[in-house]
């Protein structure tokens, strides 16, 4: 993106982003979820982030949310109550490290430390303490100004009224500020909005919502009829405090709740093995959080790091995945099922959702588009429908730019051209043609076959799959592919999507002559890509060639000739083939014309153990040799393996030297 089309897309994000503040905040109301609005805020702060002078001073990364209640006193607090700034990844998480990392010293940067603690889902408090008597407590309201609720929260039983000293290695000062959150328990959310739908009225959506609107009640019975608890988790008075660890524990030690599973971490492994354990014990807690709180341990270098807009840059908010984020429509593609039926498609800019990040989405239909009055080039909210299947719950008009475009149906198959049909009673068009998908459908077994791409894990049931599920169109679709598109598939599970991701990416570099094989042409089998790759070096060489070219290589007739030529020249294949080229590293081995080998026709029969046919063979033509399908008297070799057959049989007849794999490993080693 470009400073202008920055500076565009940032005035668009404010203004929504400003608008579901405002519904949020101010009216308590929710259009869209507290994910997707996270997912917006985290574009403008990256955006921000690139182009720091296009920050505005009505953003929202630069102001603290919620505007104090009317009916409640005003209370300004000492120093301003910052929020956070968040990250979702450990990609995220270096950069905050990295972006801090330039502002230390060569001797801050070794001894940065952190202190981890749980993000509580619940409301910010501050609480003031006189002579150890409790004596105001109130929200973050705007970060400078919040609302005076010390009856309220004199209702929450573990916050102390008076605290106790039994510390007497720091001078207690007379007037002591600390801040915490106050929740409430994932029971308590339930039963009241158990009770909520039987009165009628609407549940809230989520724990922080009640505490927040608990802590508002003007009536303090309220309050304390709701249960809420809390935990402490800074000390704002300077007493010459180093850590922030040292903090909690005087915190402690004065009698307030702090969180037993915060910890401190020595370093950024430390920091990602927390983050994991404590995603494994989300479940198990009886209160919700959101993430985990990462603060530099070591408070002179917190305090020098300052603070940027409405965050201090020494801590972030490493948040849990998020079950909804926003992207952007890159193209809506139409996808030809087994059936004929055609189901759009969308191709999303990756992005992660729940913990997995997704590029594909199905649409269903023609209808379901309109229905969200998509166009290509939007920005949605995607969500993963039963937490698995990604798709489109929402469209944001808003940030449309006018670039954006229509999606037309098409009238007839992409795939064959015919013309398509739509019944009365469904909403689906279908392509009438038999053949069209089943021979799409062969040549994807054909890629991703053993002597092509080998793709483990890829075998004609998961490619069907796929294709049925609109998530790959032709076989380069699949090095796009990426862990949350697959899970979506029925008995999919997440390790297995893992693998197979990983398994189609370890097959990225390729060799020319099985490069060449793979692409399907008529009459191409393995041997004659294998003289191909010898005789034209290159695949950009191969697509050049003209038909006579053809005439000088041993083994290649005319027949064979035209239909490679056809096929180079056909404008579906050159398209096909450029986008594959940008997803694969096609590798041609040099002859080695010195060795051993060089000159010796080998026939392979039966099954080897130590090795995979193909392997064996690529063996043999890297150290020169050649592979004859079938045994004749200028067969050099028959490798013999296990159940050979009748090439051996033939072999003996002809007096053609037999080896077994012992030897052919010898002679190849
Ligand atoms: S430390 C500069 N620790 O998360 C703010 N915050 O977006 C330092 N929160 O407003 C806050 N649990 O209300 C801290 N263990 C924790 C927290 C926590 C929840 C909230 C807090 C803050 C928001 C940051």
């Amino acid at each position: 993106m470009n400073k202008s089309e920055a500076k565009n897309r940032i005035e668009k994000l404010i203004k929504v982003i400003n608008y579901h503040r405002y519904l949020y905040h101010v009216q308590d109301r929710q259009e869209i979820s507290d994910a997707a609005l996270d997912s917006l805020k985290k574009e403008l702060f990256d955006l921000e982030q690139q182009y720091p002078d296009l920050v505005a001073s009505d953003s929202p990364t630069q102001r603290v949310g919620g505007e104090p209640l009317k009916d409640f006193k005003k209370v300004r607090h000492a120093k301003r109550m910052l929020s956070l700034n968040d990250v979702f990844s450990k990609e995220d998480f270096y950069r905050w490290h990295e972006r801090i990392s330039k502002l230390l010293t060569e001797q801050e940067r070794s001894q940065l430390d952190f202190y981890c603690e749980l993000k509580i889902d619940g409301l910010a408090i501050e609480l003031e303490y006189n002579n150890s008597m409790l004596v105001q407590g109130s929200t973050r309201g705007d970060g400078s100004i919040g609302e005076d609720i010390t009856q309220n929260l004199k209702t929450v039983e573990s916050i102390p009224l008076k605290f106790e000293i039994r510390n007497y290695k720091f001078e207690i000062p007379r007037t002591l500020v600390v801040r915490g959150e106050v929740f409430i328990s994932k029971k308590g959310f339930e039963e009241i909005n158990k009770i909520q739908i039987k009165k009628g009225l609407p549940p809230y959506a989520n724990p922080r919502n009640i505490a927040a609107g608990s802590v508002r009640q003007l009536d303090p019975k309220i309050t304390a009829s709701r249960h809420l608890d809390s935990f402490a988790y800074d000390i704002v008075t300077d007493m010459g405090i180093k850590t922030h660890q040292q903090a909690h524990t005087m915190l402690k030690e004065l009698g307030f709740k702090t969180n037993e599973k915060n910890q401190y971490c020595k370093s950024i492994e430390e920091v990602f093995h927390f983050y994991e354990q404590v995603g494994k014990i989300r479940e198990k807690l009886n209160y919700e959080i959101d993430g985990i709180v990462v603060i530099i341990n070591n408070n002179t270098i917190y305090e020098k790091l300052g603070v940027v807009g409405k965050a201090p840059r020494g801590a972030v908010a490493f948040k849990f995945a998020q079950s909804q984020a926003t992207t952007k429509i890159v193209d809506i593609k139409v996808q030809i099922g087994r059936t004929g039926a055609l189901t759009p498609v969308a191709v999303l800019q990756p992005v992660q959702v729940s913990g997995i990040t997704i590029s594909r989405a199905t649409l269903h239909n023609e209808d379901e588009i309109k229905r969200l009055g998509l166009k290509i080039g939007d920005t949605v909210i995607v969500g993963r429908a039963g937490d698995v299947i990604p798709n489109v719950v929402k469209v944001l008009p808003e940030l449309r730019n006018g670039e954006e475009k229509e999606f037309v149906m098409p009238k007839i198959c992409p795939s064959c051209n015919t013309k398509l049909e739509k019944s009365d009673t469904e909403a689906l068009w279908r392509c009438s043609n038999k053949n069209c998908f089943a021979r799409k459908r062969r040549a994807f077994y054909h890629f991703v076959s053993r002597a092509a791409f080998n793709i483990e894990g890829l075998g004609p049931k998961i490619i069907d799959r796929l294709l049925d599920e609109g998530l790959v169109q032709d076989p380069s679709d699949l090095f796009e592919l990426k862990e949350g598109d697959m899970v979506q598939l029925e008995r999919f599970a997440e390790k297995s999507a893992g693998n197979l991701v990983q398994s189609i990416a370890q097959k990225r570099e390729i060799l020319l002559p099985r490069f060449i094989y793979a692409l399907g042409i008529r009459n191409v089998g393995a041997e004659t890509a294998v003289d191909l790759a010898n005789h034209f070096g290159s695949i950009e060489k191969l697509q050049r060639a003209a038909r006579e070219d053809f005439q000088h290589i041993s083994n290649i007739g005319p027949i064979v000739a035209n239909s490679i030529h056809e096929w180079f020249g056909d404008k579906h294949s050159v398209k096909f083939l450029e986008k594959l080229k940008k997803h694969v590293i096609i590798k041609n081995p040099e002859r080695k014309t010195t060795s051993k080998l060089s000159g010796k026709i080998f026939v392979l029969t039966g099954g080897l153990e130590s090795m995979e046919r193909e392997l064996a063979k690529e063996r043999i033509r890297a150290l020169g040799g050649e592979i004859s399908e079938s045994v004749s008297k200028t067969t050099d070799f028959v490798v013999a393996g296990k159940e050979a057959g009748s090439k051996l049989d033939k072999a003996k007849k002809l007096g053609v030297r037999v080896i077994g794999e012992e030897e052919f490993l010898k002679l190849i080693a």
